[in-house]
């Protein structure tokens, strides 16, 4: 297979991840998270009491060493050589990676690896900054978006589903803090490319996202 690049870049809920899963395994690619490589670097800042700010992160980001493992279920993410795929996903390590997404030392130190990644495979790989920044030469760039309403519904879905308590109010405050923070940083923010197929999926069910998505890749395969 050719080593296809796909960027999906869109605000947080927007569906990318199921999506990007669901198109890599169609097509035998490999799906990179990357928001799953900054919610890695905010644990190690977390659980070594380290302050989420420039100065106190960048002597640390030669201690990190993040490793992503690909299977036909997923991917799973080692921070230091132990499991945290299901860490970075609690509360704490998702307010935490927008924070440290700000940084650009850690944003430099990610890029490059997402970078080689991609260079060295076929890859779906969804962020925010992937279609404008981290590939700007992908055959197809996917912005996905949807309302805040709908995002905050799908994601309140979610989590009541992996039995994580929460509530729809917490759910709207989180998304409306990250899309701000991640529109706004001055690196690298959250922007759809020139060259990007906006799709918002606000009224369009998973089945519908997959498919389009999976037409568009045919094109470019
Ligand atoms: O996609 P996610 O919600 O898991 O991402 C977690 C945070 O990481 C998100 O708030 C923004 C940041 N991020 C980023 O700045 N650039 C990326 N390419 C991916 C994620």
């Amino acid at each position: 297979m050719k080593k296809i690049r796909v960027a999906i870049d869109g605000p947080a809920g927007a569906g990318k991840s199921s999506i990007s899963k669901c198109a890599a395994k169609k097509f035998g690619m490999i799906y990179v998270d990357t928001g799953a490589m900054y919610r890695a670097c905010a644990v190690y800042a977390i659980e070594n009491g380290i302050e989420i700010t420039d100065e106190a992160i960048t002597p640390h980001l030669d201690e990190i060493e993040i490793d992503m493992s690909y299977s036909p279920d997923g991917q799973r993410i080692m921070l230091n050589g132990k499991d945290v795929t299901t860490r970075i996903r609690e509360e704490d390590a998702t307010i935490g990676s927008s924070k440290i997404a700000v940084i650009p030392s850690v944003r430099l130190k990610l890029v490059e690896m997402q970078r080689t990644i991609a260079q060295n495979n076929a890859v779906i790989m969804d962020g925010r900054d992937i279609g404008t920044h981290v590939l700007p030469d992908a055959e197809l760039k996917i912005f996905l978006t949807a309302s805040v309403a709908e995002r905050a519904k799908r994601r309140y879905i979610e989590m009541l589903e992996k039995g994580m308590k929460c509530e729809i109010s917490k759910v709207i405050e989180d998304i409306e803090f990250r899309d701000k923070n991640d529109s706004e940083r001055e690196f690298a923010p959250l922007k759809q490319a020139e060259d990007a197929i906006l799709i918002d999926t606000s009224d369009m069910s998973f089945e519908e996202v997959c498919e389009k998505i999976c037409d568009l890749i045919k094109e470019v395969i």
